[in-house]
Protein backbone atom coordinates (compact mmCIF):
# COMPACT_ATOMS: atom_id res chain seq x y z
CA UNK A 1 0.00 0.00 0.00
CA UNK A 2 1.64 3.09 -1.06
CA UNK A 3 1.28 6.78 1.16
CA UNK A 4 1.96 9.65 0.48
CA UNK A 5 2.84 12.64 3.14
CA UNK A 6 2.60 15.63 1.87
CA UNK A 7 4.25 18.90 3.67
CA UNK A 8 5.66 22.18 3.10
CA UNK A 9 5.76 24.79 5.76
CA UNK A 10 7.68 24.96 8.90
CA UNK A 11 5.23 23.15 11.06
CA UNK A 12 4.42 20.42 9.30
CA UNK A 13 7.68 18.81 9.68
CA UNK A 14 7.12 18.29 13.37
CA UNK A 15 4.12 16.24 12.99
CA UNK A 16 4.64 14.16 10.02
CA UNK A 17 7.89 12.81 11.69
CA UNK A 18 6.07 10.58 14.05
CA UNK A 19 3.57 9.50 12.11
CA UNK A 20 6.43 8.41 9.36
CA UNK A 21 8.20 6.41 12.14
CA UNK A 22 4.89 5.21 13.48
CA UNK A 23 4.11 3.74 10.14
CA UNK A 24 7.68 2.52 9.38
CA UNK A 25 6.61 -0.18 11.75
CA UNK A 26 4.30 -1.78 9.44
CA UNK A 27 5.73 -3.94 6.79
CA UNK A 28 3.12 -3.58 4.46
CA UNK A 29 3.19 0.21 4.34
CA UNK A 30 5.37 1.52 1.12
CA UNK A 31 6.00 5.48 1.91
CA UNK A 32 7.44 8.69 0.45
CA UNK A 33 7.49 12.26 1.37
CA UNK A 34 6.51 15.16 -0.79
CA UNK A 35 7.70 18.16 -0.16
CA UNK A 36 6.08 21.67 -1.74
CA UNK A 37 8.97 23.42 -1.16
CA UNK A 38 6.32 26.64 0.72
CA UNK A 39 9.05 27.21 2.84
CA UNK A 40 13.02 26.25 1.45
CA UNK A 41 14.86 28.13 3.79
CA UNK A 42 17.70 25.90 5.14
CA UNK A 43 16.63 26.60 8.58
CA UNK A 44 12.87 26.79 7.87
CA UNK A 45 13.27 23.66 6.65
CA UNK A 46 16.48 21.36 5.97
CA UNK A 47 17.18 21.83 9.25
CA UNK A 48 14.08 20.00 10.61
CA UNK A 49 14.48 16.86 8.35
CA UNK A 50 18.00 16.63 9.92
CA UNK A 51 16.91 17.28 13.51
CA UNK A 52 14.12 14.88 13.56
CA UNK A 53 15.80 11.67 11.44
CA UNK A 54 13.27 12.11 8.41
CA UNK A 55 14.72 10.69 5.25
CA UNK A 56 15.11 13.88 2.79
CA UNK A 57 11.49 14.46 0.82
CA UNK A 58 11.41 12.09 -2.04
CA UNK A 59 9.64 14.64 -4.19
CA UNK A 60 10.30 18.39 -4.01
CA UNK A 61 8.12 20.61 -5.69
CA UNK A 62 10.00 23.71 -4.81
CA UNK A 63 7.15 26.01 -5.22
CA UNK A 64 8.39 29.10 -3.19
CA UNK A 65 6.82 32.42 -1.96
CA UNK A 66 4.31 34.14 -3.61
CA UNK A 67 0.16 35.24 -2.92
CA UNK A 68 -1.89 32.92 -1.74
CA UNK A 69 -3.72 32.24 -5.08
CA UNK A 70 -0.34 31.68 -6.75
CA UNK A 71 1.16 29.78 -3.96
CA UNK A 72 -1.60 27.46 -3.71
CA UNK A 73 -2.12 27.53 -7.57
CA UNK A 74 1.38 26.38 -7.96
CA UNK A 75 1.37 23.66 -5.28
CA UNK A 76 -1.94 22.09 -7.58
CA UNK A 77 -0.10 22.28 -10.89
CA UNK A 78 3.00 20.78 -10.06
CA UNK A 79 1.63 17.88 -7.63
CA UNK A 80 -0.99 16.63 -9.90
CA UNK A 81 1.72 14.74 -12.17
CA UNK A 82 3.41 13.47 -9.34
CA UNK A 83 0.13 12.06 -7.93
CA UNK A 84 -0.79 11.22 -11.49
CA UNK A 85 2.61 8.96 -11.37
CA UNK A 86 2.53 7.59 -8.12
CA UNK A 87 -0.88 6.53 -7.64
CA UNK A 88 -0.85 6.47 -3.84
CA UNK A 89 -3.93 4.70 -1.83
CA UNK A 90 -3.73 7.36 0.88
CA UNK A 91 -2.40 11.10 0.81
CA UNK A 92 -1.67 12.16 5.19
CA UNK A 93 -1.54 16.15 4.99
CA UNK A 94 -1.06 18.07 7.81
CA UNK A 95 -1.98 21.10 9.75
CA UNK A 96 -3.88 23.91 7.87
CA UNK A 97 -1.17 25.77 5.89
CA UNK A 98 -1.81 26.30 1.91
CA UNK A 99 0.40 23.15 1.42
CA UNK A 100 -2.62 21.22 2.84
CA UNK A 101 -5.23 22.28 1.29
CA UNK A 102 -3.93 22.83 -2.07
CA UNK A 103 -2.60 18.86 -1.76
CA UNK A 104 -6.26 17.97 -0.79
CA UNK A 105 -8.69 19.58 -3.22
CA UNK A 106 -6.03 17.77 -6.43
CA UNK A 107 -6.44 14.38 -4.59
CA UNK A 108 -10.24 14.79 -4.16
CA UNK A 109 -10.52 15.59 -7.81
CA UNK A 110 -8.58 12.44 -8.85
CA UNK A 111 -10.26 10.27 -6.34
CA UNK A 112 -7.62 9.75 -4.26
CA UNK A 113 -8.56 9.43 -0.61
CA UNK A 114 -6.94 11.99 2.28
CA UNK A 115 -6.04 11.66 5.85
CA UNK A 116 -5.84 14.99 7.71
CA UNK A 117 -3.91 14.98 10.66
CA UNK A 118 -4.77 17.84 13.09
CA UNK A 119 -8.22 17.82 11.81
CA UNK A 120 -11.19 20.06 13.13
CA UNK A 121 -9.69 23.01 14.65
CA UNK A 122 -11.54 26.26 14.64
CA UNK A 123 -10.61 29.59 15.75
CA UNK A 124 -14.11 30.34 14.08
CA UNK A 125 -12.42 33.54 12.09
CA UNK A 126 -12.04 33.20 8.78
CA UNK A 127 -9.86 36.26 8.01
CA UNK A 128 -7.11 33.88 8.82
CA UNK A 129 -5.72 32.34 5.78
CA UNK A 130 -5.40 28.77 7.51
CA UNK A 131 -8.65 28.72 8.82
CA UNK A 132 -9.81 28.85 5.36
CA UNK A 133 -7.32 25.76 4.62
CA UNK A 134 -8.86 24.24 7.93
CA UNK A 135 -12.42 23.91 6.79
CA UNK A 136 -11.87 23.39 3.05
CA UNK A 137 -9.22 20.31 4.02
CA UNK A 138 -12.02 19.06 6.15
CA UNK A 139 -14.78 18.84 4.61
CA UNK A 140 -13.14 17.27 1.83
CA UNK A 141 -10.54 14.53 3.85
CA UNK A 142 -11.69 10.52 4.03
CA UNK A 143 -10.27 10.72 7.80
CA UNK A 144 -9.80 13.62 9.80
CA UNK A 145 -7.42 12.59 13.38
CA UNK A 146 -8.50 15.30 15.63
CA UNK A 147 -5.97 16.07 18.90
CA UNK A 148 -8.83 16.86 20.97
CA UNK A 149 -12.64 16.57 21.65
CA UNK A 150 -13.52 20.31 20.64
CA UNK A 151 -12.08 19.36 17.18
CA UNK A 152 -14.91 16.06 17.11
CA UNK A 153 -17.66 18.77 18.18
CA UNK A 154 -16.54 20.88 15.52
CA UNK A 155 -16.46 18.62 12.88
CA UNK A 156 -19.70 17.39 14.05
CA UNK A 157 -21.56 20.50 13.92
CA UNK A 158 -20.20 20.96 9.96
CA UNK A 159 -21.71 17.67 9.18
CA UNK A 160 -18.81 15.89 8.83
CA UNK A 161 -20.24 12.03 9.76
CA UNK A 162 -18.20 10.83 13.06
CA UNK A 163 -17.49 6.92 11.05
CA UNK A 164 -14.50 9.46 9.39
CA UNK A 165 -13.42 11.07 12.91
CA UNK A 166 -10.71 9.74 14.85
CA UNK A 167 -9.29 11.31 18.26
CA UNK A 168 -6.21 9.92 18.82
CA UNK A 169 -4.46 12.99 20.16
CA UNK A 170 -1.43 15.61 19.71
CA UNK A 171 1.40 14.60 17.04
CA UNK A 172 3.34 17.08 17.97
CA UNK A 173 3.71 16.39 21.37
CA UNK A 174 4.64 13.16 20.17
CA UNK A 175 7.79 14.67 18.87
CA UNK A 176 8.08 16.89 21.79
CA UNK A 177 8.33 14.15 24.14
CA UNK A 178 10.82 12.26 22.01
CA UNK A 179 12.87 14.86 21.72
CA UNK A 180 12.83 16.48 24.71
CA UNK A 181 15.68 14.78 26.31
CA UNK A 182 18.08 15.40 23.56
CA UNK A 183 17.33 19.66 23.31
CA UNK A 184 20.53 21.07 24.58
CA UNK A 185 21.49 23.73 27.15
CA UNK A 186 20.51 27.59 26.28
CA UNK A 187 23.35 29.73 24.72
CA UNK A 188 25.03 32.56 27.14
CA UNK A 189 23.55 34.57 28.35
CA UNK A 190 19.93 33.15 28.98
CA UNK A 191 19.35 31.99 32.55
CA UNK A 192 16.78 29.43 32.78
CA UNK A 193 13.87 31.00 34.74
CA UNK A 194 14.84 34.53 33.26
CA UNK A 195 13.97 35.93 29.74
CA UNK A 196 10.87 35.75 27.91
CA UNK A 197 10.82 34.58 24.63
CA UNK A 198 8.93 35.84 21.71
CA UNK A 199 7.77 34.64 18.55
CA UNK A 200 5.29 36.66 15.89
CA UNK A 201 4.89 35.88 12.50
CA UNK A 202 1.01 36.57 12.05
CA UNK A 203 -0.11 38.67 8.96
CA UNK A 204 -2.20 40.13 11.62
CA UNK A 205 0.61 41.31 13.48
CA UNK A 206 3.61 41.82 11.64
CA UNK A 207 1.99 43.58 8.49
CA UNK A 208 0.48 46.23 9.53
CA UNK A 209 3.65 48.73 10.43
CA UNK A 210 1.64 51.11 13.12
CA UNK A 211 0.47 47.82 15.14
CA UNK A 212 4.24 46.07 14.68
CA UNK A 213 5.90 49.43 16.36
CA UNK A 214 3.61 49.30 19.23
CA UNK A 215 4.48 45.71 19.78
CA UNK A 216 8.10 46.37 19.43
CA UNK A 217 7.80 49.06 22.02
CA UNK A 218 6.15 47.08 24.78
CA UNK A 219 8.37 44.33 24.05
CA UNK A 220 11.19 47.28 24.72
CA UNK A 221 9.55 47.81 27.87
CA UNK A 222 8.89 44.50 29.21
CA UNK A 223 12.94 43.61 28.31
CA UNK A 224 13.86 46.07 30.80
CA UNK A 225 13.47 44.24 33.51
CA UNK A 226 14.45 40.54 31.31
CA UNK A 227 16.02 39.48 28.71
CA UNK A 228 14.14 39.36 25.73
CA UNK A 229 14.94 36.22 23.06
CA UNK A 230 13.19 36.40 19.65
CA UNK A 231 13.56 34.67 17.30
CA UNK A 232 12.67 36.47 14.09
CA UNK A 233 10.32 34.59 11.30
CA UNK A 234 11.52 35.65 7.50
CA UNK A 235 8.01 37.63 7.26
CA UNK A 236 8.55 39.24 10.27
CA UNK A 237 12.55 40.14 9.17
CA UNK A 238 11.17 42.18 6.41
CA UNK A 239 8.42 43.97 8.35
CA UNK A 240 10.76 45.00 11.18
CA UNK A 241 13.37 46.07 8.26
CA UNK A 242 10.20 48.23 6.48
CA UNK A 243 9.99 50.30 9.78
CA UNK A 244 13.94 50.34 10.36
CA UNK A 245 13.78 47.47 13.21
CA UNK A 246 15.75 44.14 13.71
CA UNK A 247 19.20 45.11 14.18
CA UNK A 248 20.89 42.62 16.07
CA UNK A 249 20.22 44.10 19.55
CA UNK A 250 17.77 46.71 20.57
CA UNK A 251 17.71 47.39 24.40
CA UNK A 252 17.76 44.11 26.13
CA UNK A 253 16.04 42.18 23.03
CA UNK A 254 18.50 39.68 20.98
CA UNK A 255 17.10 38.89 17.91
CA UNK A 256 17.75 35.61 16.63
CA UNK A 257 17.46 33.63 13.05
CA UNK A 258 14.52 31.04 12.97
CA UNK A 259 15.68 28.18 15.64
CA UNK A 260 16.00 24.73 14.75
CA UNK A 261 14.12 22.32 16.54
CA UNK A 262 15.87 21.24 19.21
CA UNK A 263 17.50 24.94 20.06
CA UNK A 264 13.76 26.47 19.91
CA UNK A 265 12.51 23.73 22.26
CA UNK A 266 15.06 24.24 24.90
CA UNK A 267 14.48 28.18 24.75
CA UNK A 268 10.85 27.48 25.23
CA UNK A 269 11.29 24.41 28.20
CA UNK A 270 14.17 27.31 29.90
CA UNK A 271 11.64 30.40 29.67
CA UNK A 272 10.28 32.23 32.13
CA UNK A 273 6.86 33.40 29.85
CA UNK A 274 6.92 32.66 25.74
CA UNK A 275 4.80 36.14 24.08
CA UNK A 276 3.72 34.16 20.49
CA UNK A 277 0.93 34.22 17.74
CA UNK A 278 1.81 30.50 16.64
CA UNK A 279 -0.63 27.91 16.60
CA UNK A 280 2.10 24.93 17.55
CA UNK A 281 3.90 26.96 20.54
CA UNK A 282 0.73 27.45 22.45
CA UNK A 283 0.46 23.51 22.75
CA UNK A 284 3.85 23.10 23.48
CA UNK A 285 4.09 25.58 26.28
CA UNK A 286 1.00 24.12 27.92
CA UNK A 287 2.68 20.71 27.78
CA UNK A 288 5.91 21.90 29.13
CA UNK A 289 3.85 24.23 31.43
CA UNK A 290 5.34 27.30 30.39
CA UNK A 291 3.68 30.68 31.00
CA UNK A 292 2.22 31.63 27.21
CA UNK A 293 0.86 34.76 26.02
CA UNK A 294 -0.67 34.76 22.78
CA UNK A 295 -1.62 37.81 20.71
CA UNK A 296 -4.65 37.08 18.92
CA UNK A 297 -7.79 37.93 19.08
CA UNK A 298 -8.46 34.03 19.14
CA UNK A 299 -7.34 30.60 19.33
CA UNK A 300 -8.15 27.49 17.28
CA UNK A 301 -6.53 25.40 20.29
CA UNK A 302 -9.70 26.48 23.30
CA UNK A 303 -7.63 23.80 25.03
CA UNK A 304 -4.16 25.75 25.64
CA UNK A 305 -6.47 27.67 27.42
CA UNK A 306 -9.13 25.56 29.48
CA UNK A 307 -6.66 23.15 30.45
CA UNK A 308 -2.90 24.67 29.52
CA UNK A 309 -1.14 27.50 30.38
CA UNK A 310 -2.28 29.88 27.84
CA UNK A 311 -3.52 33.48 27.84
CA UNK A 312 -5.13 35.06 25.20
CA UNK A 313 -4.07 38.34 25.43
CA UNK A 314 -5.68 39.94 21.85
CA UNK A 315 -4.36 42.92 20.15
CA UNK A 316 -4.33 44.98 23.21
CA UNK A 317 -1.35 46.04 23.82
CA UNK A 318 -2.15 47.35 27.68
CA UNK A 319 -3.14 44.04 28.47
CA UNK A 320 -0.45 42.20 26.96
CA UNK A 321 1.95 44.75 29.33
CA UNK A 322 -0.17 44.40 32.57
CA UNK A 323 -0.25 40.04 31.70
CA UNK A 324 3.49 40.17 31.19
CA UNK A 325 4.55 41.98 34.58
CA UNK A 326 1.95 39.49 36.80
CA UNK A 327 3.28 36.79 34.85
CA UNK A 328 6.92 37.92 35.18
CA UNK A 329 6.00 38.41 39.12
CA UNK A 330 5.06 35.24 39.54
CA UNK A 331 1.65 34.99 39.27
CA UNK A 332 1.47 32.68 36.16
CA UNK A 333 -1.95 30.47 35.31
CA UNK A 334 -1.03 26.64 36.51
CA UNK A 335 -2.21 24.16 33.69
CA UNK A 336 -2.35 20.36 33.07
CA UNK A 337 -2.01 18.36 29.98
CA UNK A 338 -4.94 17.75 27.78
CA UNK A 339 -5.93 14.12 27.41
CA UNK A 340 -4.20 11.73 24.48
CA UNK A 341 -0.86 14.32 24.44
CA UNK A 342 0.57 11.62 25.50
CA UNK A 343 3.43 10.89 23.06
CA UNK A 344 1.45 7.74 20.99
CA UNK A 345 -1.21 9.65 18.75
CA UNK A 346 0.94 8.71 15.73
CA UNK A 347 0.74 5.68 16.77
CA UNK A 348 -2.85 5.31 17.05
CA UNK A 349 -3.21 6.85 13.25
CA UNK A 350 -0.99 4.34 12.13
CA UNK A 351 -2.98 1.42 13.84
CA UNK A 352 -6.31 3.34 11.86
CA UNK A 353 -4.84 3.58 8.75
CA UNK A 354 -3.51 0.42 8.37
CA UNK A 355 -7.12 -0.73 9.23
CA UNK A 356 -8.65 1.33 6.59
CA UNK A 357 -6.26 -0.05 3.81
CA UNK A 358 -6.82 -3.46 5.09
CA UNK A 359 -11.23 -2.72 5.20
CA UNK A 360 -12.45 -4.86 2.24
C1 LIG B 1 3.04 29.84 6.84
C2 LIG B 1 1.63 29.34 7.17
C3 LIG B 1 1.33 29.61 8.65
C4 LIG B 1 2.40 29.02 9.54
C5 LIG B 1 3.75 29.58 9.11
C6 LIG B 1 4.88 29.02 9.95
C7 LIG B 1 -0.01 29.48 5.34
C8 LIG B 1 -1.21 30.19 4.87
N1 LIG B 1 0.62 30.03 6.40
O1 LIG B 1 3.04 31.25 7.01
O2 LIG B 1 0.09 28.98 8.97
O3 LIG B 1 2.14 29.38 10.89
O4 LIG B 1 3.95 29.21 7.73
O5 LIG B 1 6.09 29.56 9.59
O6 LIG B 1 0.34 28.46 4.81
N2 LIG B 1 9.96 33.14 3.57
C9 LIG B 1 11.33 33.00 3.47
N3 LIG B 1 11.85 31.75 3.55
C10 LIG B 1 11.08 30.65 3.71
C11 LIG B 1 9.68 30.81 3.80
C12 LIG B 1 9.14 32.05 3.74
O7 LIG B 1 12.07 33.97 3.34
O8 LIG B 1 11.63 29.53 3.78
C13 LIG B 1 9.38 34.50 3.56
C14 LIG B 1 8.93 34.95 2.21
O9 LIG B 1 9.22 36.32 2.12
C15 LIG B 1 7.44 34.77 2.26
C16 LIG B 1 7.11 34.98 3.72
O10 LIG B 1 8.25 34.50 4.43
O11 LIG B 1 6.77 35.65 1.43
C17 LIG B 1 5.90 34.25 4.19
O12 LIG B 1 5.98 32.85 3.87
P1 LIG B 1 4.63 32.01 3.58
O13 LIG B 1 4.96 30.56 3.40
O14 LIG B 1 3.85 32.69 2.53
O15 LIG B 1 3.79 32.19 4.90
P2 LIG B 1 4.21 32.16 6.43
O16 LIG B 1 4.02 33.52 6.97
O17 LIG B 1 5.54 31.51 6.62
Amino acid sequence: MKILHVVGARPNFMKVAPVFHAMSKYRDLNQAILHTGQHYDVNMSDVFFQQLGMPAPAFNLDVGSDTHARQTAEIMIRIEPVLLAERPDWVMVYGDVNSTVAATLVCKKLLIKVAHVEAGLRSFDRTMPEEVNRVVTDQLADLLFTPSQDGNENLEREGISSVRIHLVGNVMIDTLIKMLPSAPVIPHPLERGRYVLVTLHRPSNVDDPAWLRLLFDALVEISEGNTVVFPVHPRTRKHLAQIGLGTERTGNIILLEPQPYLDFLALQRDAALVITDSGGVQEETTFLGVPCMTVRENTERPITLSMGTNILVGRDISRIRSTAAEVLAGCAKKGCVPPLWDGKASERIAMILVGEVQAP
